[in-house]
């Protein structure tokens, strides 16, 4: 049974003090860790106030990036290396917005998934279309050259613990809507490329997520789907309210249920 990763991507929005304010209202409404993995990834800088308060909590505080090296003199960079040793578990890598406003190709973020592997940090490995290899709805998307260019030299170990993403472009952002059967789509032909390549044990293990308007009103819907094992949510994830819905899923779900 692969746990559930509920993950929250605040981009670039929120100072210090919004970050900080935001923990004090969700902290001692967020569940109980043994059923739902919840994490939240801030502005590098609030990283370190954020991980400070929830040391001893089930909240994991997640890194947007981090770069290929782990250290050395390169102007703007964070070293995974020093997110390890700051507390922090999970590094997001090769997210769309990265790859279109930051030309991040397959080959940097291959490297940057093997540096966070091989120091002990786990890659969420993020994933979108490229229009030329799934139908879905008469469309066309294309993941999974990307899957296996940014996944090349991890062993198999390394592999199970890593966590994927599939973010289609045409479903994030302002404007756009999730596509309930592209998003189980989308995970299922990761799953299914990961058992072709690396075997039933990595296929049933790795853990898939799925970014796009997750909001409150179709998280359970989304994690209903077989393949899909979490999800990534950027707009709904800013309002505590939401996000205290959304990482409550399995209960609120179950509570409609019996109503
Ligand atoms: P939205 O939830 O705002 O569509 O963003 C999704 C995303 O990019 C998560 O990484």
């Amino acid at each position: 049974m692969r746990k559930p990763f509920i993950v929250a991507n605040w981009k670039m929005h929120k100072n210090v003090e919004q970050s900080v304010a935001f923990l004090h209202k969700v902290l001692d409404r967020l569940p109980n860790s043994d059923h739902v993995d919840i994490g939240i990834a801030p502005q590098s800088f609030a990283t370190y106030p954020m991980i400070e308060i929830t040391q001893h909590t089930n909240l994991q505080i997640i890194s947007q990036n981090a770069a290929t090296k782990y250290d050395g003199a390169y102007t703007g960079e964070i070293s995974v290396k020093d997110l390890k040793d700051m507390g922090i578990n999970y590094v997001m890598l090769g997210h769309s917005e990265r790859r279109r406003f930051f030309h991040e190709s397959n080959q940097i973020v291959n490297q940057k998934v093997l540096a966070a592997a091989n120091i002990g940090v786990t890659p969420i490995v993020c994933t979108n279309e490229d229009e030329e290899s799934i139908v879905v709805n008469n469309k066309r998307y294309y993941i999974l050259r990307q899957l296996h260019n940014v996944l090349q030299g991890l062993s198999i170990e390394q592999l199970q613990k890593v966590i994927l993403s599939f973010e289609p472009t045409s479903s994030i952002g302002e404007g756009h809507e999730m596509n309930l059967q592209l998003a189980e789509r989308g995970c299922q032909l990761l799953r299914q490329q990961i058992r072709l390549f690396y075997g039933n044990d990595v296929a049933n293990k790795i853990r898939i997520l799925y970014g796009g308007s997750v909001n409150p009103d179709n998280i359970a819907q989304v994690m209903d789907q077989p393949d899909v094992d979490g999800v990534l949510i950027g707009r709904a994830s800013l309002d505590p309210e939401k996000f205290v819905q959304m990482a409550n899923y399995q209960n609120n779900y179950a509570l409609a249920l019996q109503n």
